[in-house]
């Protein structure tokens, strides 16, 4: 704690690389739950605009898919366990699943909220791996809550007006 030193995985204490790699587990977590979120209104969207949130949901599943291999990675080169069960996942994600019944406005403000969630996630894993001088961690939250934060405006300007 509140070393200002830049350190690489190797050089981080076992308590700081436990710390780090928990927090990014409940990013992990929450972005695999956003994903099956996301597919599931992919799949279940109805109305007017179905074409064009069809394809919005399929480009945050896309993307989710891939940051949560980013994050899970990050944990390993931490050398800690990855978070590898749904089960696991739905116990650590404040993200929750949908039953997919919803119309299209409820919707995008569901995955609206999932993002502001998984931005102010990866914005505190971030500054705890900052805290510690994991600026590699630090880098990667950083990236992915900037996604999470531009999808939120997304589909925030479907309900402005
Ligand atoms: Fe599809």
């Amino acid at each position: 704690m509140g070393n200002t030193m830049t350190q690489t995985a190797a050089a981080l204490s076992t308590d700081a690389k436990t710390a780090i790699a928990d927090a990014l587990n409940q990013s992990v977590a929450e972005t695999a739950v956003t994903t099956m979120l996301a597919q599931n209104f992919h799949w279940n969207v109805k109305g007017m605009a179905f074409g064009p949130l069809h394809d919005l949901f399929q480009k945050i599943y896309e993307d989710h898919f891939i940051g949560q291999d980013d994050l899970a990675e990050r944990v390993r080169a931490l050398d800690v366990h990855a978070e590898g069960t749904l089960a696991g996942m739905l116990k650590r994600s404040k993200v929750s699943e949908h039953d997919g019944h919803a119309t299209d406005q409820e919707m995008i403000r569901i995955m609206m909220n999932a993002q502001e969630t998984l931005a102010a996630t990866l914005a505190g894993t971030g500054a705890l791996a900052a805290d510690h001088g994991d600026t590699l961690t630090e880098d990667l939250c950083i990236a992915r809550g900037q996604t999470h934060e531009k999808f939120a405006w997304f589909l925030r300007s479907h309900l402005a007006g």
